[in-house]
Parts: structure tokens; C-alpha cells; sequence
């Protein structure tokens, strides 16, 4: 290792723009904040306090980036050290959730996609919450809540749906059985697919949730299935409609030689098949599924052209396989 003050050789040394060399600190100064550390986490916080009006001071030793910061490829990731089983064994499973969903609320949106959320939570207050209450927690013998709701936590399939055609009893909600009916949106004219997106995302991560953000394409495919469904969906005809359609991204073969994982999927499930296991995934967010028999979890990763381009497996502390183009 080179002398204190210099940061170790590596690529991201050698491809940096713009290397500002600060001075030291010697005199004293006021902050609201002193962040101490300027990796990732320092500088993140900082720059987070700062964009919130706090006079922020960040200190650092060596230079910016000096220790793993400066040299690993950074991703963001949102699960903890510790396995969410092992928290669920430790913690028990409601502080496990509070601890899963903290970390997945910390995970931002893209600027697209908080724009859309925010075109869905207007509209949601403009023509949702009059039934539901600003608070998603229903109205009395008026609407159900949406608050922890499988329905709306649950495949976006059917969120979609509901929301599009509108909705006829009797349906359970939170043990509640209703018997009533609810009208679609999916002619009023200001309810386009960006807007349906950003309702469906904003209910997804809206009071406490910490589902995925939906994209307008997924709501233009849907109205493209429903057009020819008349009338308000019933919960009957959601036990046979295809669910989990955004599984279709993963289905392919990753790896080969000695270990390979094939993926399918079976209009519900995402099934691993390989020539030790076989068997459904669970979906435990975004690009993260579990493989509860052998309590494994496995990672899809995307590459720069937004493709699938491989699978992380946790063989040997972890192991991408790529995927098998044909
Ligand atoms: C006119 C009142 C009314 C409006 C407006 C309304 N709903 Fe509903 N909603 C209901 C009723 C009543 C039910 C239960 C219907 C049943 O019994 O089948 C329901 C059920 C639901 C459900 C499934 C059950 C649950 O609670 O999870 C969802 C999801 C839902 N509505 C979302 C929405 C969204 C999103 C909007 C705005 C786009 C909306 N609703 C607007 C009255 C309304």
C-alpha cells in the first residue's frame, strides 16, 4: 500500500473525472450535522441532510472513496446482512417485516417512476380516497380498506384489473366479507396508462407497503386482455387468470457444464428446475426469489442494455450464472 494520503491503485482511480483534492480541516466549524466517513454510506447521508437544508460537515481521513468505496463495483441492494429467515428466527416475523420493508422503502424509485407516483397518488386522492379514505383504511359500509390488503399487495394482475373494470362481491378483505360493488376507471379521460402505473405503484408502496413500481406498458398490455371482458370482475374469474405475468422476464437457462439453472414459468408460479431440485420460487422482491426447500435464495442481475443477463446463485458466497442465448 502506497502512503496515507493517496487512495489505492485501481481502475476506478485511473477512469475518476475530476479527482478535487479538499483541503484539511483545521479550524473549527458549526454544523447541524458531522457525517464521519466519506465512503458510499458518509456520502450518501451528507448529501441526503444537505438536500434537506441541514448544514452538513463531512469528514474524512484519507480522501473520498479511500476504502471499499473506492474500489468495489457498487450496487444497491436493500436486503440486510443477516438472511430475512435468520431475522424471522431471531426477531420474529413482525419486526423481521418492519425490518424488510424499512430497507425496501429505502430503495428509491427512479425519477420516471416517482413522477408517475406522484400523478397516482393525486389521482388517488381525487377518486379513490372519497371510498376509501385518504388513510386507505376504508370507510364503513362504504369501501374496504386497501391497507395491508391481498388485493392490493397481491398480484398486480388483478390490482389492475379491479381497478380498470371495477369490481362486484362478494370478496374478503382482512377477514371482512363484502358484498357491493365498485365502478372502473378505465374510461374516465384523464386515467391514462401513466397514471394507472403511478396508482398502482403508489398503492403498492403507500402505508407501509413495499411493492414494486409498475410500468404504464404493463397497464396498455392489460387493456389490451380485458377488452373483451364485460362487466365488473368477479373474484371467481381471478382464481383462473394468469398471475405473476411479470415472471416471463426470468424464464430462460443460466449456467451449463457442471451446474446450470432453467427457469419456467406456469402461469403463477416461477419454477426453478435443475438436475438436483425442482420446484416454485417465492418471490421475495424485485429480481430476488427463494427456494424454500432448500432455502436458497437466487438474484437476477441486469445488465447495461436493461436485459437479464444472469443469475446469482449463493454457491461459494455467490456466483453469477449467465444466461443461454439461443
Ligand atoms: C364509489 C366508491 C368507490 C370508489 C370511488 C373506489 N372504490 Fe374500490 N371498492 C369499493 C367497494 C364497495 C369495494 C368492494 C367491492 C365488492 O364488494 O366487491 C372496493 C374494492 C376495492 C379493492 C379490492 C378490495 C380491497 O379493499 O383491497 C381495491 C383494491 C380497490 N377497491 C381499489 C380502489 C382504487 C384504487 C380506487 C380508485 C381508482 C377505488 N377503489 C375507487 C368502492 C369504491
Amino acid at each position: 500500500m502506497n502512503n496515507q494520503s493517496e487512495s489505492p491503485d485501481s481502475y476506478y482511480l485511473h477512469s475518476a473525472n475530476n479527482i478535487t483534492t479538499r483541503r484539511q480541516l483545521t479550524e473549527s466549524v458549526d454544523a447541524d450535522v458531522c457525517v464521519i466517513g466519506g465512503g458510499y454510506t458518509g456520502l450518501l447521508t451528507a448529501l441526503n441532510l444537505a438536500e434537506k437544508n441541514y448544514k452538513v460537515v463531512l469528514l474524512e481521513a484519507r480522501k473520498v472513496g479511500w476504502g471499499a468505496s473506492g474500489r468495489n463495483g457498487g450496487q444497491v441492494g436493500s436486503g440486510h446482512n443477516k438472511k430475512i429467515n435468520d431475522l424471522e428466527n431471531d426477531y420474529g416475523k413482525d419486526l423481521a417485516t418492519r425490518l424488510w420493508d424499512l430497507a425496501e422503502d429505502a430503495k428509491p424509485l427512479s425519477p420516471v417512476q416517482q413522477d408517475q407516483m406522484r400523478l397516482g397518488a393525486d389521482y388517488y386522492l381525487n377518486r379513490c380516497a372519497i371510498c376509501h379514505g385518504a388513510d386507505g383504511k376504508g370507510i364503513t359500509s362504504l369501501a374496504p380498506t386497501l391497507v395491508e390488503s391481498v388485493w392490493v399487495t397481491g398480484p398486480s394482475e388483478i390490482l389492475a384489473r379491479i381497478v380498470l373494470q371495477g369490481l362486484q362481491g362478494p370478496i374478503e378483505v382482512q377477514g371482512e366479507t363484502w358484498n357491493a360493488m365498485m365502478p372502473g376507471h378505465a374510461s374516465v379521460p384523464d386515467f391514462d396508462d401513466e397514471t394507472a402505473a403511478g396508482l398502482l405503484t403508489y398503492l403498492h408502496r403507500a402505508w407501509g407497503h413495499a411493492g414494486r413500481a409498475i410500468d404504464p406498458k404493463f397497464i396498455a398490455r392489460t387493456r389490451v386482455e380485458i377488452s373483451d371482458h364485460r362487466g365488473l370482475w368477479t373474484v371467481k374469474e381471478f382464481e383462473d387468470l394468469e398471475i405473476n405475468t411479470h415472471y416471463r422476464k426470468y424464464v430462460g437457462r443460466y449456467g451449463g457444464g457442471a451446474f446450470s439453472l432453467n427457469f419456467e414459468f406456469d402461469g403463477r408460479d416461477l419454477i426453478v428446475q435443475s438436475i438436483y431440485f425442482n420446484g416454485p420460487m417465492v418471490e421475495q422482491k424485485e429480481d430476488h426469489f427463494f427456494f424454500e426447500p432448500r432455502e436458497f435464495s437466487v438474484e437476477f442481475v441486469w445488465d447495461e442494455n436493461n436485459e437479464i443477463s444472469a443469475v446469482r446463485v449463493p454457491l461459494q458466497g455467490g456466483v453469477e450464472l449467465p444466461r443461454v442465448r439461443d
